[in-house]
């Protein structure tokens, strides 16, 4: 009983002026091994008639530790803040600066892009960067052993059933048709993969914006004018369009587009290799086989495709001559994009 009183005195007098001192106080008389504690312990050798006194006590000297343990707690940053009152700090005055970002070039080609095309009437759909053979091979009619399937270097997740990550965001064509009724008229902006060595002017993971209009009566002619427009409205309204036969295995007719090199207006440069045209993407008619694939009548229904890297048409915007550019974050490479939006 002689030790509670004395403990009760010695908290009253207690102080603490800094954060040290009021740890300590916190050890001597509030955590589990303070003195406090020691005397919760003893209770059981205090004679029974007793330890309701004791009992009451003690927690009465409790009581009192966690409430003094508030209060130098308060006393100490009442202190804290009259010292911040002595500087002549003004919390109400405006930051000193501090540099707001700005959306990545890719980001910012990617946003344009879906505002040309969202125009059109088309809408974004997205897919998965994982995917299975079935939607980024099979459905999109690369035949089985096809020299085509090596057109692209393919990461493989697993093999039989193979999963990997996707070659190109022409997956999400066959996951849309698959699972929605036409009329489609969409597009997929999105992540890619291939298996490549990372130079100035291949990456192994690069971005692509794939296109799909389905319905009946889409004819080429409609193809060539999307993209025509497209073209004028994100370079220039005197850019020129032309179109490449080439093949494709999910398009047939199937078409590269050219536009006229808008650094050299056609005159010839480095850029397009003195051709005074430049390579934006790859389109065609959706091969008959891939709507059929993906449950869609092909006899009622036609579409076109396209498919264009965001990584390209930066280049082409904005003459970025080297891919690692947009993986580096190099703040003195982005910071040349604020204004872009
Ligand atoms: N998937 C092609 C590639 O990655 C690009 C492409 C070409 C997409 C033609 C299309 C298309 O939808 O019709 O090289």
């Amino acid at each position: 009983m002689n030790k509670v009183d004395q403990l009760i005195e010695e908290i009253a007098k207690s102080n603490a002026t800094t954060q040290e001192e009021l740890e300590q106080f916190r050890l001597r008389y509030i955590g589990k091994k303070s003195v406090l504690g020691e005397l919760f312990s003893e209770l059981k050798n205090v004679p029974n008639d007793q330890k309701k006194e004791f009992g009451q006590k003690i927690n009465h000297v409790k009581q009192l530790a966690q409430e003094k343990f508030k209060s130098l707690i308060d006393q100490l940053s009442d202190e804290g803040n009259e010292e911040l009152n002595q500087q002549h700090i003004d919390l109400t005055l405006p930051s000193s600066g501090g540099e707001s970002g700005s959306a990545h070039p890719l980001n910012v080609v990617r946003m344009k892009i879906i505002e040309i095309f969202e125009r059109l009437g088309f809408n974004v759909s997205d897919g998965p960067e994982i995917e299975d053979d079935w939607h980024n091979f099979t459905a999109l009619n690369f035949p089985e052993n096809h020299p085509a399937r090596e057109m692209q270097d393919t990461f493989f997740i697993e093999r039989n059933p193979d999963i990997l990550l996707r070659t190109h965001t022409s997956n999400v064509q066959a996951r849309l048709m698959k699972s929605d009724k036409p009329p489609f008229r969409s597009i997929m902006p999105g992540r890619v993969f291939r298996n490549e060595a990372i130079s100035a002017r291949a990456h192994c993971v690069f971005h692509q914006v794939e296109g799909l209009y389905v319905d009946e009566n889409v004819s080429f002619a409609d193809l060539k004018q999307t993209l025509y427009h497209f073209a004028k409205e994100l370079f220039s309204q005197d850019t020129k369009i032309r179109f490449r036969p080439s093949y494709f295995p999910f398009t047939e007719p199937s078409a590269e587009i050219d536009i006229s090199c808008h650094i050299c207006k056609g005159d010839g440069c480095q850029l397009c290799k003195y051709t005074g045209w430049v390579e934006i993407a790859g389109s065609g008619m959706v091969d008959p086989n891939v709507l059929e694939n993906c449950g869609i009548d092909s006899e009622k229904y036609t579409g076109f495709a396209f498919g264009m890297g965001i990584e390209r048409i930066t280049q082409l915007k904005y003459r970025v001559n080297d891919l690692r550019l947009y993986t580096e974050n190099d703040v003195r490479f982005l910071k040349q994009f604020k204004t872009a939006h």
